[in-house]
């Protein structure tokens, strides 16, 4: 009998080819994530979960699915998954770091470009038909050449940003738990300072810590009184790491000039106020969707789970000590 494979949602049609070559393979083609209840009913049963971020894996839904061994998660995050509890429960977590960084990274640009220099707000006005000819004050937006950008988190997808803003002849400053060591300091051409420095020197704060209990609400009220009144917010990382409320004061009294925002406190949801406001750009958690990358990130996932599922170790267990049980 074959062991028996759920993937949640729509996915490469390749993904689920290569599983359906060892196991009997359910897969969601509906884009539309299981209800809680959907989730528990499809996984029974189930000795392998290839999830999404829409996903609520926790102690619950591991406690009504005894039979499952290792759940692969398709993104490098894992918030949505108590990995303490899967690994209670002897379930391997996996995820797929590595491979969407530079597409991450990428984005966090878009979004900082886009910001700096009124892109969205542009494109809208040129379409409704308003534009009447070349002005020189129409969308002037700030130059990002030449600026301070604020690296939160020097990780992969932290250095890729600091990497790119050398062709912006930027001041590149960040702000990590570990400092970095000097070797890569040099190459990434940054300078690591405190939080406080980093918030008072940008003129472009981007995150790029993971959501831990300790990383939530890393930016609330008293971080935006730091900032610069011209400053912008990119955060491509996790929605909850910013206190969206005090993001949307923060905007409303001027303390900051704008954000880029591709992810939300409570997706699919952000606060109200953020929709009608110029000034920010919002995207819908797009940071690594390439084809190319979101393909890689699939595969990943699928391979984590074949190899979970065969004894082997899982090239990206997040959970190693489940494995001494
Ligand atoms: C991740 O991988 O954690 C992203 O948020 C989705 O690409």
């Amino acid at each position: 009998m074959k062991l028996k494979v759920l993937v949640s949602r729509k996915v490469f049609e390749e993904v689920v080819a290569l599983l359906g070559r060892q196991y009997d393979v359910e897969s969601n083609q509906r884009d539309v994530p299981f209800t809680p209840a959907q989730l528990v009913k499809k996984l029974q049963g189930k000795s392998g979960a290839i999830v999404l971020l829409t996903d609520l894996i926790d102690d619950r839904v591991l406690a009504q699915c005894p039979d499952v061994k290792v759940v692969c998660n398709i993104a490098v995050g894992y918030n949505n998954i108590d990995v303490k509890a899967a690994t209670r429960r002897g379930v391997m977590v996996c995820n797929t770091p590595g491979v969407l960084d530079d597409t991450t990274a990428d984005f966090a640009w878009t979004l900082l470009l886009a910001s700096a220099r009124r892109v969205v707000e542009a494109d809208a006005f040129f379409r409704s038909g308003k534009w009447k000819g070349w002005g020189l004050m129409q969308f002037t937006g700030c130059d990002v050449h030449h600026k301070t950008l604020g690296i939160i988190g020097l990780g992969r997808i932290g250095k890729g940003v600091a990497r790119r803003a050398k062709g912006f002849d930027m001041r590149v400053i960040y702000t990590d738990a570990q400092r970095a060591d000097e070797t890569t300091e040099r190459e990434h051409g940054v300078m690591f300072v405190d939080k406080r420095t980093l918030l008072r020197e940008s003129d472009f704060v981007s995150l790029h810590i993971p959501l831990f209990p300790e990383t939530r609400h890393y930016l609330s009220e008293p971080e935006f009184a730091l900032m610069k009144k011209t400053a912008i917010l990119i955060n491509a990382a996790r929605g909850p790491i910013v206190d969206e409320k005090a993001l949307v004061k923060a905007l409303k009294e001027g303390k900051i000039a704008g954000a880029g925002l591709d992810v939300y406190e409570r997706e699919p949801k952000c606060e109200r106020a953020l929709l009608s406001m110029k000034q920010v750009v919002l995207a819908p958690h797009i940071a690594s969707a390439s084809v190319e990358t979101r393909t890689k990130m699939a595969m990943m996932a699928a391979q984590n789970c074949i190899a979970g599922l065969s004894g082997q170790r899982p090239p990206h267990l997040v959970n190693p000590e489940v494995l001494g049980r």
